[in-house]
């Protein structure tokens, strides 16, 4: 007998909320458990609400692919995203859409292609190199600040080519308050708050003008100079699109810096710190890992050659941001009806996929809270499932300094590494803190050890030389 075909708008199974607010408490209060128990209590797709918005979770792997990379066309970033960049990262790379994001991909790519990102690596060595000439032995560090302070010093130089060590503090505080209003903001039912002149709203203002400022100094700085370093920041200026003749505007150039300068130093800071965090808990791993960077470098600083022989070191990185993915969800708004696993998610609707959750789902890791970066061996590796894994999500939104970003956690690392062992005090409890980014809360304290005293650090000595009120020496 034939059966008529109709669509069925079958409303996926998820947590019961509350009248208006529905599960914005939940969310709000503990974020990566409730997702958690989303994926746990009802399965691949999930339904919850925020205020009026309609929210659909997705748990599976493949609808990850779907949505990412095989129909991006059907979704855009969310409005509450891009109200919430407004008058921050405005419309650059990663809260456009359509026409303007393809054309800003075009302009932006070639600042980070393999070849170009490979001038950075000295600058990366030299800055770390740089940092550790202010660390002693025995002294305690919050190793998130000086990740923060290093990654933003080479975003500063290697896209801006501007040293902004001295403005470090106060852009790394006022990046710290604009991440968390920002992302009060992004998960806020209501936009009329928005506007208010509350403390937040104020400090957020105050956070942003900080920044801008700074952003401001650098192209200000380099159309005075009228000079092409060949850097992003000429790159941005200079850029005329190939298919449509168009040049980036004022607001374009600054949106296109800010979201560069922002995204391309937090994220990076955050998988350093974590991976730092789960070193100090894993002796054996470290030692291991001291090894294969002794082994290989036997003192002298890395460079980028050193990478393909320093295996081990990618897999740490790999399983750390596994485990503390550093952009631990992504949403997008669908733009037309989808079918997913046997429901109907309407036009409209807010689609979220969570790396966190992902990266932590028993049905693709054994032992998933467990810190083994051999599931990322050459043998293991191509075993996980694809979109299981994707700290740099995928398709063509995929991070466009995902290269940038491994290149640098993995050249901090071996430079640090190879001449200090960071050991965890004791006595803390460190949280994740899924904002905008997942950050340590609070800073990890770690204490400076000296890596082999056989091979002698000629920073301490040079720095013992050096008078006290050297700018590096004031920590
Ligand atoms: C460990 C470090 C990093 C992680 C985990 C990370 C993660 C991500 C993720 C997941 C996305 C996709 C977001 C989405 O689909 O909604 C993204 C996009 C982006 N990232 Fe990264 N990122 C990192 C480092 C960087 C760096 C170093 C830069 C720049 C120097 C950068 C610049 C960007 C930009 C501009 C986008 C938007 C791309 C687009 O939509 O076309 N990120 N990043």
């Amino acid at each position: 007998m034939a059966h008529k075909m109709t669509t069925i708008h079958k409303l996926p199974p998820g947590p019961k909320g509350l009248p208006f607010l529905g599960n914005l408490r939940e969310l709000q209060n503990d974020r990566l458990n409730f997702l958690t128990r989303n994926r746990d209590l009802y399965g691949d797709v999930v339904h919850f609400r925020i205020g009026p918005r309609r929210i659909y979770q997705l748990n599976n792997p493949e609808y990850v692919q779907y949505v990412l990379v095989k129909h991006p066309e059907q979704f855009q970033k969310t409005p509450a995203l891009k109200r919430a960049a407004q008058d921050s990262i405005g419309q650059g790379l990663l809260t456009s859409d359509g026409e303007l994001h393809k054309r800003q991909r075009r302009l932006v790519q070639p600042a980070f292609h393999h070849k170009r990102i490979a001038a950075y690596a000295d600058t990366m060595v030299g800055y770390t190199d740089d940092m550790l000439k202010g660390w002693e032995t025995g002294e305690q560090v919050g190793i998130l600040n000086e990740m923060m302070h290093l990654t933003m010093r080479i975003v500063g130089k290697t896209l801006f080519d501007t040293d902004v060590y001295d403005d470090a503090d106060s852009i790394g505080a006022a990046i710290s308050v604009g991440i968390e209003a920002t992302a009060d903001r992004v998960s806020r039912p209501l936009q009329l708050l928005d506007k208010l002149p509350t403390a937040t709203n104020r400090k957020r203002k105050e956070a942003l003008r900080v920044i801008e400022q700074t952003i401001s100094r650098f192209i200000d700085e380099r159309r005075a100079s009228g000079e092409d370093k060949g850097d992003l920041m000429s790159m941005l200026l200079m850029a005329v699109d190939e298919q449509d003749g168009g040049q980036m505007t004022n607001k374009q150039v600054r949106d296109e810096a800010m979201t560069l300068f922002i995204a391309g130093h937090e994220t990076t800071a955050n998988a350093l710190a974590w991976t730092f965090y789960l070193l100090g808990q894993h002796p054996e791993i470290e030692r291991h890992l001291a090894e294969e960077i002794r082994y290989t470098l036997d003192g002298r600083l890395p460079t980028l050659g050193d990478l393909p022989k320093l295996p081990y070191l990618e897999m740490v990185i790999k399983e750390s941001m596994r485990l503390y993915p550093p952009a631990w969800t992504t949403s997008r708004e669908a733009q037309v009806d989808i079918e997913l696993g046997g429901y109907t998610i309407p036009k409209g609707s807010i689609i979220m996929t969570v790396m966190y959750v992902l990266h932590h789902d028993p049905r693709f890791w054994e032992e998933p809270e467990r810190f083994m970066p051999e599931r990322f061996s050459a043998i293991n590796e191509p075993n996980i499932p694809k979109y299981a894994y994707f700290p740099f999500g995928g398709g063509p939104r995929v991070c466009v300094g995902n290269q940038f970003a491994m290149m640098e956690a993995q050249l901090v690392l071996a430079t640090i590494l190879q001449r200090y062992q960071l050991l965890l005090v004791e006595g803390q409890t460190i949280k994740p803190l899924p904002l905008i980014t997942l950050r340590p809360k609070p800073d990890i304290q770690m204490r400076i050890g000296e890596r082999n005293p056989l091979i002698p650090n000629p920073h301490r000595l040079s720095s013992q030389a050096q008078s006290a009120d050297s700018p590096h020496s004031n920590r």
